[in-house]
């Protein structure tokens, strides 16, 4: 393991253990997933405000991981470090013996780890191999892919992962480039992007590569698939009061958090019934106001918060919030039918049965 290049600061540090600490600290043992260990900032920070959590620390980086156990070596008789995926989740939870969880994170992207090795290729900043593997133990590098894909695949992998308005004209720089010789180097690629782009979009919008790379990045780690599986993965863990957060970097990780998440917290009973049927209201509820965002302090001191965007849920008891909601709906109606004209201030409604009797009739109260 070499020396740890760069400083990590974990993003939203504060408020993801603010959301987590309802779930972790509700007494014995709980267990809180990291999803993406990474450094081992936020998960660190879980171990030390809640001692008797259980810690499993998932990443593909194996350099990463490293560090980690390093990290956390005090925690140890209380941290499982895994190397897997993070749509692997299921088969490390069987594996470990555990069946449900409390806590949950995804703090999403590439670590400063990955991003300032002179090595891997992340950076367009720095001239590195095209490399890009976030687990380098396997897969496809942004080399091969830079060398290999047909023009429409390239296109489309720079448009849909990059949202590149140019896809189209740096994928035919690119495969302009590679007939006169194979493209091997993280600063040639970046040139080659900003040779191809119109000079006025230069001026604008970052450094012209920054989509390009990023798109490669997704492509090589497969990144947006794995959170697609990973997501309704982790929520089907989890336990009820458990809780779930994840920290996006771009619209696309974002898209599919917020589709995640309200698949679940959506009733899927039929619209027109007052109540829930069993089974069809939702096993969520949200614990953000749509995507927070990091304010400006947190921005100033670690700039890699800038394009954070947080979300984050709990799982519920579907049986205890049926229960409440057929409470407020009698309620409601109660309160309806105490303003008609005609039926008396203590009337009650059909269905009522606290003021009706089986047959109907008004009164009782037994
Ligand atoms: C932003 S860093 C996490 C930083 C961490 N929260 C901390 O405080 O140090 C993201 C980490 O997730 C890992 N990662 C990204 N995608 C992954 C995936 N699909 N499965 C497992 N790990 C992944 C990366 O290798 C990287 O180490």
């Amino acid at each position: 393991m070499g020396e740890l290049r760069g400083t990590h600061v974990p993003v939203l540090l504060e408020r993801c253990l603010e959301l987590l600490a309802p779930a972790l600290g509700r007494g014995g043992r709980t267990v809180h997933v990291d999803a993406t260990l990474g450094l081992a900032g936020h998960a660190e920070a879980v171990l030390r405000a809640h001692p008797e959590t259980v810690l499993i620390g998932l990443d593909r980086d194996t350099e990463a991981l490293a560090h980690a156990r390093v990290r956390l070596a005090r925690f140890a008789d209380r941290v499982h470090l895994e190397h897997a995926v993070y749509d692997e989740l299921p088969e490390v939870l069987d594996r470990l013996g555990y069946p449900g969880i409390d806590g949950i994170l995804f703090d999403l992207g590439v670590s400063s780890l990955q991003l300032d090795a002179p090595d891997r290729g992340f950076a367009y900043a720095q001239d590195a191999p095209l490399d890009m593997r976030m687990d380098q133990t396997r897969g496809v590098t942004a080399e091969e892919v830079v060398n290999t894909y047909s023009h429409p695949d390239l296109a489309r992998v720079l448009r849909v992962y990059g949202e590149e308005k140019f896809a189209g004209r740096i994928a035919s720089a690119i495969i302009r480039e590679r007939e006169r010789a194979p493209i091997t180097s993280s600063a040639r690629l970046a040139e080659l992007v900003r040779e191809s782009i119109p000079a006025p979009a230069r001026r604008t919008g970052g450094h012209p590569a920054k989509r390009t790379f990023q798109a490669l990045r997704i492509e090589v780690n497969r990144e947006l698939a794995a959170l697609e599986t990973a997501l309704p993965a982790a929520l089907d863990r989890l336990n009820v009061g458990g809780r779930m957060v994840v920290l996006s970097y771009h619209s696309l990780e974002d898209r599919l958090t917020k589709a995640a998440l309200a698949e679940r917290v959506r009733s899927k009973g039929p619209i027109d019934l007052p109540v829930e049927l069993p089974g069809s209201g939702p096993t969520f509820r949200l614990l953000s106001r749509g995507a927070e965002l990091p304010g400006e302090v947190e921005v100033a001191a670690n700039p890699r918060a800038a394009s954070v965007r947080l979300r984050a849920a709990e799982r519920i008891d579907p049986n205890a919030e049926q229960q409440g909601r057929t409470d407020r709906e009698r309620s409601r109606r109660r309160v309806k039918a105490m303003h008609q004209p005609g039926t008396g201030s203590t009337a009650a409604t059909a269905g009522d049965s606290g003021g009706r009797d089986r047959d109907g009739r008004r009164g009782g109260g037994t």
